[in-house]
Parts: structure tokens; sequence; C-alpha cells
């Protein structure tokens, strides 16, 4: 089977995590002042793609792969508030034509985890004003670089972005308050919808979205309170920010890790018995059911990250083909899925992890694993030319 003609084949990064120098952002910061948790190694140099963009260029084009999801980095275009910094903004542009070049679709994100430590000693996203500032960056970029932009997931996971550092406290800002995190999350859909509307106004013909993070959840069993939990659990989790947010969206990106089981306690068990090296359980049906679940928003899908934690590569392989055959079961049910992005193309700073997860198709040193090739195999199978 081949998928329809202009699927993306891609896999997403994110700059914070690769390209290394982000000094004046809150998680650099954060990992060298109160990584609390212990982050033992910083992301001084990360991937060094600061410098080393072209030769992860060349490993997109050496597996074979036809799109690229990077992003933007706030803190380094607007390292001052107010003050946007030329170099950023021309260094990003050179990326852009790069990969244009090359005939790799961009996919652009504009927050993923970092903000500018300006912002962060306001307050960060608690800050009332923070989508105004928001909004005002996305204007910066649309603005400068719109013509090579045409495609944009606008956030990356403001859920998993507001649990981890609001709820739980293991993610910088390292805060541990229901009520802040209902303030930041209520600011991230003022920044989602705030920004689409300014990029729109400019590049009228460009798709936005966001990337959020959906996991599948099922009912231990087929009570009725029990379906209301994994309902309840749904709309906590992901749907409720979706349906404040969806309206204003071209596509659904989808980031997708985990299944779990609702318990009647309530608790939620992590499905899957084999694991990767993070200890989440690996369930290669969950893509599908994903996709599935996600089709009712009756907007196109892209896989905007789907990857595995494996740094002795004896999964990966599998773990892609499951993926693929899975957009390809969810394709013939005429569902618009319209692209997938591993993560990630190369290992990277993995936030309080450091560098102990090893996500990437290649190691830091821009080294293939085999399931670089496999990836590149897969993608020859299923691309209509
Ligand atoms: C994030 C990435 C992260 C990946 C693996 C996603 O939640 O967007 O930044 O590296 O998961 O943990």
């Amino acid at each position: 089977m081949k998928f329809p003609k202009g699927f993306l084949f891609g896999s997403a990064t994110s700059a914070h995590q690769i390209e290394g120098g982000n000094y004046n952002s809150d998680w650099y910061s954060w990992e060298k002042f109160s990584g609390k948790k212990g982050v033992s190694e910083t992301s001084k140099i990360a991937c060094d793609s600061w410098h080393k963009w072209q030769e992860d260029i060349d490993l997109l084009e050496q597996s074979g792969q036809n799109a690229y999801r990077f992003s933007i980095e706030w803190a380094k275009i607007e390292p001052e508030e107010g003050v946007f910094n030329k170099e950023a903004i021309d260094h990003y542009r050179k990326i852009l034509e790069t990969l244009r070049k090359r005939q790799i679709q961009p996919l652009v994100t504009l927050f993923h985890f970092s903000l500018p430590l300006w912002l962060a000693n306001k307050g960060g996203l608690t800050n009332l004003k923070s989508s105004y500032y928001f909004q005002r960056f996305a204007t910066k970029i649309a603005e400068e670089l719109g013509s090579l932009i045409d495609f944009c997931t606008i956030l990356n996971e403001p859920n998993v972005y507001t649990l981890k550092g609001y709820i739980q406290g293991d993610w910088c800002p390292g805060e541990q308050s229901k009520y802040k995190a209902f303030i930041v999350f209520c600011n991230l859909i003022f920044c989602q919808n705030r920004a689409a509307k300014a990029i729109k106004k400019i590049l009228p013909s460009a798709q936005v979205g966001l990337a959020m993070n959906i996991a599948v959840y099922e009912p231990a069993n087929d009570t009725f309170s029990n379906r209301l939990r994994v309902w309840a659990t749904k709309m906590i989790a992901h749907r409720l920010f979706l349906h404040t947010v969806m309206k204003k969206c071209d596509f659904l990106g989808i980031n997708h890790y985990m299944k779990f089981r609702i318990e009647p306690s309530g608790r939620a068990v992590m499905l899957g018995e084999e694991k990767n090296d993070f200890g989440w359980g690996i369930c290669p049906e969950s893509l599908y059911e994903v996709i599935r679940e996600n089709a009712g928003w009756k907007k196109p899908i892209y896989i905007t990250e789907h990857g595995i934690a494996d740094a002795s590569d004896s999964k990966r392989a599998q773990f892609l083909k499951d993926a693929l055959s899975a957009i390809g079961e969810a394709i013939k049910e005429n569902i618009p899925v319209k692209g997938y992005f591993y993560w990630s193309l190369l290992d990277n700073f993995e936030w309080d992890q450091a560098y102990k997860m090893k996500f990437g198709l290649f190691t830091i040193d821009r080294a293939p694993r085999d399931s670089a090739n496999v990836y590149k195999k897969l993608i020859e199978k299923y691309q209509e030319k």
C-alpha cells in the first residue's frame, strides 16, 4: 500500500533540546541553579545544532525524509523584552531556505517549553500579559520569515507543560500549585488563539495548528461509572484544551507516547508489558486508536511526535514498522492522516533526564542507528512518488 501523494515522512526536534547556548532562557537558568531533581548536565552544548544545523539537514536527507519539525527559540529571537535579535532571525531564515532548497517541508513550532528569561522573571505564563507577549513574538516571526513558513504548530504540548511545570514540579519552573496551573492553562489557550489569529492575518494561506500530547485511555471495565471516569480523564488531559482552540486550527498535531487503563479507583495504569528505556509501555495498537479517536475533530491529522527511548536500538525498527502500518490502517478508513514525525531526529537534551534517554534515529555525534535505515526503507515502501 502507498500513502497518498504529499504524505510527510519526517522527524521532530526542539530548539532548546538540540541547539545549545540557550542562555537567555528560563530552562537554562533552571538547569544551572535550581534543577531540584538534579539535572546533572546542562543544555549548554546539547547537540550543538546552532552550529551544526546543516549536518542535521544532511541526516534528514540521508534517511529519505521529506519533512522536518523544529522549533524557533523565543529566548534567542527576543533575548530582552521588546528587542528582537536580527542575527537569530537570519539564522532561522537560513535553515528554512536550506530545507526548502532540499525539498524538505518545514513544520515550525513557536513554543516548545522554554521561555525568555525576562518573561520568566515576570512570572512566565502566569503573567496576565503573557499571551500578548507571545502574540507579538508570533507576529514578528510571521512578518520576518512568513514567506518561508506555511505550516506551523504554534504550541507544543500545553497539557504536559502545565502538568510537569506547575503540578508535578519536576520541570522548569518547578511549581506545585493547582492555582497557578489553572492560570497557565488559560494563558496557553490565549497564546494559541491569539497567535493563530495574528499569523493568519499576515499569512492567510498558512496552515496553523498545535502539537497536543494525546494518550489513549481505556476503562478497566464497561460499567457506566468507569466509562465516565475515562471521559473525565480525557477531558482534563487534552479535550478541554482542544475544545477551546480547534476552531482556529487548520489541523490537529498529535504527539503520542502512552496508553493507560483507568481503574475503578480512578488510578491510571500504564499499559504495555514491554517497556522502553524510560519505563514507558510499548503498545503498537495505540497509535491507530489515538488517530481514530481524534478523527472526530474533522481536521487533517499529523502525528507530530511519536518515539521511543531505546539506547540499544533493539526495539526502534519494529516500533517504526508498527507505526507506519497503523497509519496505513487509518488511511484505509479514509481518516485524513497527512504526516508522521518520528521523535527524534537525533539524541538530545531530554529535559530533567538530561542526556540519559536516547530517542534518536541518529546519535548525538550524528552516527546513524540501524533504525535510521529501516525508516528510510519504510519511507520508500509507503511513499507515492
Ligand atoms: C516532548 C519532547 C520530549 C519527548 C520525549 C514530548 O513530550 O514534546 O520535548 O523530548 O516528549 O519525552
